[in-house]
């Protein structure tokens, strides 16, 4: 009051500068201590699946020529890879010819097998995977499909080649960078998420897909045609460098209104991951340890509950993980546990009340989902208080807790999901509904940069970004709005 009335000269201005301070102060502090919902304007238009004659579904051209090639890692520490492809006119050979780019080692061979499915009335191609082993860290491999296969036009016709580079040896602070991308469909805002996530500068040497691959079964009896297309149009990508794939809600087809009764067909068939080394007796649950990476991939649309053989194994899993080998702790898992949008909304929860606290005690780093098609960003929160009883059934800031990401923007047909709850929640820091990718760039065992690249904007620009500071190695606050 005194300070008001002071001075009669300035009565009249003091109060409307005071009032603006005062305001902008208050702006200032909701910013620092509430999310930021993206106030990024985008043009509403439907995602449409690019034609089946697009150039990126185009086979190889040849008799036979291997097709939708892929790769993953094949064992528990990265030292293996899994090369799978498709040979759609006879089965061919299920060899890998691959040799070292540099020294003098001679090339070597290894021995697949190939897979077959029908579904519905569609017919699957010869699906072969062969799991090459023993390979050197760090090193660069030529690799080739297709070997020998065609006796009519001569031996080797239609070889194709391609090239990865393994990982470093597993150790706390050995940088490496892992894209992420969720949802990813085959419409022409996947392709140009698929564009940016290849011409990011960050140089992403592994994708973390967080599940919902071909949206195949958004059509007319789930026409597997579009698991090839898709599986084509990836190539450029997958073939070159791992996906750690995790299964979402579209790899279910399960469709018993056309015969089709048994869950994930197309999608274990077509995609192999390295689970029996950890100890999973499922493919649908893993786990792989990568340069200074620890990841957890956990289903969904699997039994979770108490006694079930993904709870059992997740149990005996967590204390297995040694922070002091791989420092960052990833979880993937379709079903976002935390999601203000309102698409989907709770479908995670029950999944979140059974392992939430698991993941707390064990310090996670980072939980990624996909499944909402939009980008969303936590907080350090928790929310494992609550006992039925004691009315404690909010989430509340927890530096122990995992950061919650959302990514399941990838660009698929089903559109964005741009309807959100409000206000947002406290425990949500940013969020958009665009289409888009993200990076997390490991520096070592402490730091590691996060952010998120948004379709519209250059391949350099970081819509959202983080440092994550390692829940073990450096617990000490790293949220953006405290940082405000
Ligand atoms: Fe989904």
């Amino acid at each position: 009051m005194g300070f008001l009335g002071s001075s009669p000269s300035s009565s009249s201005s003091l109060p409307l500068c005071f009032l603006l301070a005062l305001f902008l102060a208050l702006s200032a502090a909701v910013v620092c201590n509430g999310g930021h919902t993206s106030s990024f304007i985008r043009k509403e238009q439907k995602s449409v699946d690019m034609p089946f004659d697009s150039d990126v579904f185009r086979p190889p051209s040849g008799h036979n020529a291997p097709q939708q090639v892929h790769i993953t890692q094949g064992d528990h520490e990265g030292k293996a890879m899994i090369i799978s492809w498709v040979t759609m006119d006879e089965p061919g050979s299920s060899e890998v010819v691959y040799w070292k780019e540099n020294g003098s080692s001679r090339k070597k061979t290894a021995k697949g097998k190939y897979t077959t499915y029908k579904y519905y009335n569609y017919t699957s191609g010869y699906i072969h995977h062969c799991n090459i082993r023993k390979l050197e860290y760090n090193t660069k491999y030529y690799y080739e499909v297709g070997i020998g296969h065609n006796y009519e036009v001569g031996i080797g016709h239609n070889v194709r080649r391609f090239s990865f580079t393994t990982p470093p040896p597993v150790g706390p602070d050995v940088p490496y960078t892992f894209g992420m991308i969720g949802d990813l469909g085959q419409t022409f805002d996947s392709n140009a998420t698929l564009t940016h996530y290849e011409n990011n500068p960050r140089k992403p040497q592994t994708l973390l897909f967080i599940g919902d691959l071909s949206y195949a079964d958004n059509y007319p009896n789930h026409d597997n045609t579009r698991w090839d297309s898709w599986a084509r149009f990836v190539e450029r990508s997958v073939a070159y460098q791992p996906w750690i794939w995790t299964p979402g809600n579209h790899e279910l087809d399960f469709a018993p209104e056309i015969g089709e009764n048994k869950p994930f067909k197309p999608f274990t068939h077509r995609y192999h991951v390295p689970f029996k080394a950890s100890g999973s007796t499922s493919p649908l649950w893993y786990s792989i340890k990568r340069a200074s990476a620890y990841i957890i991939v956990l289903s969904s649309y699997s039994a979770y509950g108490k006694y079930t053989p993904q709870y059992q194994w997740l149990e005996a899993e967590l204390p297995k993980v040694n922070r002091t080998e791989t420092p960052w702790l990833i979880v993937m898992v379709h079903s976002p546990w935390y999601n203000s949008y309102n698409y989907h909304y709770m479908e995670g929860e029950t999944m979140r009340v059974m392992y939430e606290s698991w993941l707390v005690e064990a310090k996670v780093d980072l939980v990624l989902s996909g499944h909402v098609h939009a980008y969303e960003r936590s907080e350090r929160i928790s929310n494992v208080a609550y006992n039925i009883v004691n009315g404690k059934c909010g989430p509340v800031k927890n530096q122990d807790a995992p950061v919650y990401v959302t990514i399941g923007d990838g660009g698929n047909i089903e559109g964005l999901a741009n309807n959100m709850t409000n206000p947002q929640p406290d425990y949500s820091a940013f969020r958009e509904a665009s289409f888009g990718h993200a990076i997390l760039d490991i520096k070592n065992r402490t730091h590691a940069h996060y952010s998120w690249h948004r379709n519209q904007d250059g391949y350099a620009t970081e819509a959202d970004s983080m440092w994550f500071y390692n829940r073990v190695w450096n617990p000490v606050d790293d949220s953006t709005s405290s940082e405000s």
